[in-house]
């Protein structure tokens, strides 16, 4: 099972507000107890900043407000000591504006350099030179006036794209995976993984949906296929070198590839490509329990192994706060999660999903920096972003200052401390559910077979010694599970009244998901 550690918001060593590195080392007792096995830790490089770190400025350094690389082999033999992995974000698509590769490039027009990066005579009209979309709003071109060319960027303009067809940055980067590799990291999360390479004619994407005032940027960006600007097929051949150079070494490559198909997915997730790849399809659902099933069969069938659910991470509102709010959130979302612990390759929980949290509430002002770019048209990142809520005492335990986003303190039942205290606390429920995933690899790793329902808001499976179902729908349902002997061990809902034992059939409350296991 992995974690996502949002690094900005999770622990504050040294009291600047500002998350570190040496304030995970200081809670790796913590992710321990609770029984994760792989770290994700997001970017800590140094950056300006425009995307929270998102917008690197040098791939091979810590930024002081994070610590130190010295801090960052702490932490990662402090990781190992306790059999924890750890995962590093790597960001190929675009780097920042304020990168050394985009100050020599933009400086010279007529140098190599410039080829790091993709540039564009303007269109008729001084027009940008296609109909690309940056995901964050407006075009994905910017005029650089200097050279009277446009550089091309899929999130903000200080994020610039880098030229993929360029054997240079191919180069970089493999020395990057190397640098971590060596100081001991198990593992790469890839960002954007389905980007890097652009279309050589730099074609305009079909439009196949109608734009209208006042669309949200992401919905003008779904109005397009990507046939051009993304989802390019020499991107693979970047991922196959990767995997030559991390699968001797057992360091994994997590792709986050937003392909909810199993055929798109499969080209880069497969044996030498990407291991595992991030669905985000469930991390932007509301609570829709029918297309989440079928979700869940159509990509399990066509990839087992290949992907990693996540139900959260830090660009999306919390699933508890999507899922319907409070207990009736967090509950639907430990259901949701405890069929994921059977159907794909590793899931992974987002800092505080353990805790049941919804979001957290804003004192005041925005603290993303990216709807301040794009004039609050992206909204919606900051109250998954709020710091984590260790205890009651100031600022709930996160640094001894203010943290850098003003937020509403946690009362104690929504403490780490305040719900290890409390038996029913959903943290045990999770860490019952981590401790059972792995007592029982049968759960992850025995052929699954599907047990048919007629109800599309349930779905049951059998996986060796392991049985779950899921009951999604609003009424109690009988699902026969095909033999006896089944004992249920599990269900997301603390005294849930399961008739079971000895019998074939299992009667299972309303939204929930209850794991049974035969014969140990
Ligand atoms: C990250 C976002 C980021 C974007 C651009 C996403 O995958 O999760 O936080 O804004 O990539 O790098």
């Amino acid at each position: 099972m992995g974690y996502e550690i949002y690094v900005r918001s999770f622990a504050d060593s040294d009291g600047d507000g500002i998350g570190d590195l040496a304030g995970i080392t200081s809670r790796l007792d913590y992710l321990s107890w609770l029984g994760v096995d792989a770290l994700w830790l997001t970017p800590f490089y140094p950056s300006p900043g425009h995307d929270h770190g998102y917008d690197v400025s040098d791939y091979r350094a810590v930024a002081p407000h994070h610590g130190s690389l010295q801090d960052f082999d702490t932490l990662v033999s402090a990781a190992h000591q306790r059999g924890l992995r750890v995962i590093v974000d790597i960001v190929p698509n675009h780097t920042s504006i304020k990168h050394r590769w985009f100050a020599s490039a933009r400086r010279d027009p007529d140098g190599p350099e410039r080829h790091r990066y993709l540039w564009a005579d303007p269109g008729p009209g001084g027009r940008p030179p296609n109909n690309w979309r940056s995901h964050f709003g407006g075009p994905a071109w910017t005029l650089d006036e200097q050279s009277g060319q446009y550089w091309c960027h899929l999130f903000l303009p200080e994020q610039p794209d880098l030229n993929w067809r360029n054997p240079v940055v191919r180069e970089d980067f493999e020395s990057i995976l190397h640098f971590w590799i060596d100081r001991g990291v198990d593992g790469f999360r890839v960002d954007v993984a389905h980007g890097l390479f652009k279309d050589t004619e730099l074609r305009d994407n079909p439009q196949i949906a109608p734009l209208a005032d006042g669309m949200h940027p992401f919905e003008v960006f779904d109005a397009f296929e990507h046939r051009y600007d993304m989802y390019q097929t020499e991107t693979t051949d970047i991922y196959r070198r990767w995997n030559h150079i991390c699968a001797p070494r057992q360091v994994m490559l997590l792709g986050e590839v937003d392909a909810p198909w199993p055929d798109r997915m499969s080209h880069y997730v497969a044996p030498g490509v990407l291991d595992q790849g991030f669905l985000l399809w469930a991390a932007r659902a509301g609570w829709s329990p029918e297309a989440l099933l079928k979700m869940v069969r159509v990509m399990h069938e066509g990839l087992p192994q290949g992907v990693s659910w996540v139900l959260s991470n830090h660009d999306r509102p919390r699933p508890a706060s999507r899922f319907g709010g409070g207990e009736v959130g967090a509950q639907r979302a430990l259901a949701v999660t405890t069929l994921f612990m059977a159907v794909g390759g590793t899931p992974f929980l987002y800092q505080g999903e353990e805790l049941g949290l919804t979001d957290g509430t804003l004192r005041h002002g925005t603290y993303d920096p990216v709807p301040v770019e794009t004039a609050g048209a992206i909204h919606g990142r900051d109250g998954c972003r709020t710091p984590m809520p260790w205890d009651t005492s100031p600022h709930n335990g996160f640094s001894t200052s203010d943290p850098w986003i003003d937020s509403e303190p946690r009362p104690p039942q929504q403490t780490v401390a305040g719900q290890r205290a409390d038996p029913d606390a959903p943290i045990h429920r999770y860490r019952s559910l981590l401790a059972l995933r792995r007592k029982h690899p049968d759960m992850w790793r025995a052929p699954l077979e599907w047990i048919e329902t007629s109800d599309p808001l349930v779905a049951a499976l059998r996986r060796g010694s392991i049985a779950l179902v899921a009951n999604l729908s609003d009424h109690r349902t009988h699902v026969s599970l095909g033999s006896p002997g089944w004992q249920p061990v599990f269900a997301n809902r603390q005294g849930s009244r399961l008739d079971s034992a000895t019998s074939e059939a299992i009667s299972v409350p309303a939204e929930t998901t209850v794991v049974l296991t035969r014969g140990s």
